[in-house]
């Protein structure tokens, strides 16, 4: 009796101990085998953004646009350029510098990259020299977008990997094209290039336009070279971009009218909107430019062909400033028939550029008006550029767009 008693006990220990084993293998063991495992299929999920873009309570929202980095492999891509005293300790990493302390100084909300963010040639892997370019933007968990230049292509991605690739980088809000309907499943496949979308701004957070949106970003695909009639030019933005371009602004256009009707406000204007591509348009050259402020130091180089940008542009109505990269040592901005043309100036080191003349970045504000207690509308456009100097100077800070002006 007694013996049996013992087994029982003995049991119900043998029991309890299995059970503990069983609960250690479970919590402790298991979760490291099965990392182990998950890290040999390693599961890389993009890093989102807040969205939608929005003012921020103090009433602005704030573009850094970043032109022509031309990054290559990093610390062995030598400057161009830069002055015989500054070459030996001059590299990519020079680039990276400046986009960090351009965040660092100025806190955008938003990033816009327009083009040659890699220079094809010089990079021999073009994914890497992706992930280099842009890990700054990625750190700052600042929402970014970019456009494609006329070298991103000339290493080992063709200009529709390249789109996807940016659109898969971590806090990008870039496009390879818009969506062809509701789904993320099919892109419009009948728009010109890669990087063509827009972006909408929302109105600050418990405004009556914090569900609408107050400014509109077009992002284009200015391609990359062409020959025309046997002589060789750049890229152009083409009918089918333009249609789809037509297409939104109308759309936007539209949705505005519905909320005019909502609210009864019959003094409302468009909101305004931005365009950024790579390639200059021929109307640059040509001129006449009403106005510029700025440095003017080369011809612009365009295409041959135009196709009609600026008129659609003006006949849309909403773009007040478009804003452009490609000629590195122009960072003026010139107006023509309304509208703002603006050069972001040369920003990577590898790129050309003026020795003795500081590489530079142009920031972009949008003020919203004040209307009896709440944030309406934007009211102004202003831009300036800094200098990558020792104290970043700021240079030829302009007014772009008011609506007093427009109203
Ligand atoms: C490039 O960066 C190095 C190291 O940070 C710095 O010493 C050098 O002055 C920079 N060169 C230029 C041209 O800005
Ligand atoms: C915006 O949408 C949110 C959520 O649907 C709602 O709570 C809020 O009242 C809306 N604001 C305006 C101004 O329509």
């Amino acid at each position: 009796m007694k013996s049996q008693q013992l087994i029982w006990i003995q049991s119900f220990v043998y029991v309890i101990l299995i059970s503990f084993c069983l609960y250690l293998i479970q919590t402790l063991i298991s979760p490291k085998l099965l990392l182990a495992h998950l890290n040999n299929n390693i599961i890389l999920r993009k890093k989102q953004p807040t969205l939608p873009l929005r003012f921020r309570s103090d009433g602005t929202f704030k573009i850094l646009q970043v032109a022509d980095m031309h990054y290559g492999n990093g610390i062995t891509t030598r400057c161009r350029d830069v002055l015989a005293t500054e070459f030996d300790y001059c590299s990519d990493l020079n680039t990276t510098r400046f986009l960090k302390r351009m965040i660092e100084a100025e806190k955008p909300d938003f990033v816009a990259f327009t083009g040659d963010n890699i220079f094809g040639t010089s990079a021999s892997d073009a994914a890497e020299s992706l992930l280099e370019v842009f890990r700054p933007v990625i750190e700052s968990g600042l929402p970014w977008a970019a456009v494609l230049g006329n070298h991103d292509q000339e290493s080992t991605m063709t200009r529709e990997e390249l789109m996807s690739f940016i659109s898969l980088m971590d806090y990008s809000v870039s496009q390879p094209n818009p969506l062809a309907g509701d789904t993320r499943e099919h892109r419009r496949n009948d728009i010109d290039g890669f990087g063509n979308y827009n972006l909408q701004v929302f109105g600050t957070f418990g405004s009556p336009l914090a569900n609408s949106s107050v400014l509109n970003l077009y992002f284009l695909d200015s391609g990359d070279r062409a020959i025309v009639d046997g002589i060789r030019t750049y890229g152009w933005i083409k009918e089918s971009q333009l249609v789809w371009l037509r297409g939104v602004s109308k759309q936007l256009q539209g949705q505005n009218q519905d909320c005019d009707q909502l609210f009864g406000t019959s003094s409302h204007v468009v909101p305004p909107s931005l365009a950024f591509f790579h390639i200059p348009i021929p109307e640059i050259r040509a001129g006449p430019l009403e106005s510029i402020v700025g440095e003017y130091q080369e011809y612009a180089a365009c295409s041959s062909v135009n196709s009609g940008v600026l008129q659609t542009l003006v006949s849309m109505g909403d773009v007040k400033a478009v804003f452009i990269g490609h000629d590195h040592t122009n960072d003026f901005c010139g107006y023509l028939k309304g509208i703002w043309f603006c050069y972001g100036g040369g920003f990577g080191y590898h790129g050309y550029g003026r020795a003795g003349k500081p590489r530079r970045a142009r920031v972009v504000l949008m003020e919203l008006e004040k209307g009896d207690k709440e944030w309406m509308g934007v009211e102004r456009i202003k831009t300036w550029k800094r200098y990558d100097d020792e104290k970043l100077s700021k240079v030829d800070e302009q007014v772009l767009w008011d609506i007093r002006s427009s109203r």
